[in-house]
């Protein structure tokens, strides 16, 4: 299983794979359904300071290939993370990253503060690009300066492996990605989800409370690959992609766009094995195409 092992800053994944965050829980929602063991680590629930109640309902819509939500980071404060539920995940023999929210850098420095000491988090994934809150999520994420703000800040105060979050909601992803690596991100990842907008036609109302939400699923991949493509070619920092991916094939795409790593979002919601899965399909791949090590496919994409 060595062929599967990366690594991204200080973290050490026994394989790319791994679960994105909002869409697995803790992972204990899962453990019926998945051996977590199996995987390369779990991105935990949005965290945030202060407890947060999330928007009001409804936040969820179907779309064709994919879903919007609006949930809003609903989440019990970093408190209640430490206090409760950090200790019921910490024995899992998987990688645990907190993603951390906030609505002003602050926020995100006082929240990483609290995740430093706790010997099982070896990184947190900073979500600057939240587009389903009112104050501080994607704006952070749509400017190089502010991005730049909240990492430079973080950075002074979170010596483990610092993930950053990017929004496709930019002209440009790979300026973005830039700033922060200039900040010190030991990685980034991307994509978190587009906004977007559905319309229930016969009331002539908005499907979310909030109007507009996050587009997540196999509806965005093809926009995510792109994305991870012009950011392997803006940074030389590791970079986690995600987007749509719901097998095998997908996962190995984004490996040749660029990812050092993966994480499966939406899908899930579908088949909650569905990241075991992937993993069996790469090391497959890697036998039928006669490849040593999965570090050989990172962005080894033949162009003409
Ligand atoms: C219901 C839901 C909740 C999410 N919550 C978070 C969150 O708290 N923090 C975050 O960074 N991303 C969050 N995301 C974004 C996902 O982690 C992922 O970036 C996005 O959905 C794209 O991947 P996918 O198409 O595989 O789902 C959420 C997505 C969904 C669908």
């Amino acid at each position: 299983m060595d062929r599967l092992k990366v690594s991204i800053g200080g973290l050490e994944l026994k394989n790319p794979v791994m679960t994105a965050s909002g869409t697995f829980g803790y992972g204990t929602e899962y453990i019926d359904f998945i051996d977590l063991s199996r995987l390369g680590g779990i991105f935990v629930k949005g965290t945030t300071l202060e407890p947060r109640d999330g928007n009001n309902y409804s936040r969820m819509a179907e779309t064709a290939s994919g879903m919007l939500n609006a949930v809003g980071l609903q989440n019990k404060g970093v408190t209640y993370f430490v206090q409760h539920i950090y200790p019921e995940i910490k024995q899992y023999d998987t990688n645990i990253i907190v993603n951390v929210s906030g609505s002003s850098v602050d926020d995100y420095v006082k929240c990483s503060e609290r995740l430093v000491d706790l010997e099982r988090i070896p990184a947190i994934e900073l979500n600057i690009s939240c587009p389903n809150v009112k104050e501080g999520g994607m704006a952070f994420g749509t400017s190089c300066d502010s991005a730049a703000k909240v990492v430079k800040a973080v950075r002074k105060i979170y010596p483990k492996t610092l993930i950053v979050k990017l929004s496709p909601n930019v002209t440009n992803i790979g300026e973005i990605a830039r700033a922060v690596e200039a900040e010190g991100a030991d990685s980034v990842s991307l994509v978190n989800t587009f906004l977007g907008m559905a319309i229930d036609a016969e009331k002539r109302s908005p499907k979310l409370s909030t109007i507009t939400g996050g587009l997540s699923g196999p509806c965005i991949k093809p926009i995510a690959l792109r994305m991870v493509w012009e950011v392997y070619h803006a940074v030389g920092i590791p970079i986690i992609g995600m987007g749509g991916i719901c097998n095998w094939q997908d996962a190995i795409e984004f490996i040749l766009a660029g990812a050092t790593a993966i994480q499966v979002g939406t899908y899930n919601f579908i088949d909650p094995a569905a990241s075991a899965k992937i993993v069996d399909g790469i090391l497959d791949y890697l036998d039928r195409h006669h490849i040593l090590s999965i570090d050989d496919l990172i962005g080894n994409l033949n162009i003409d």
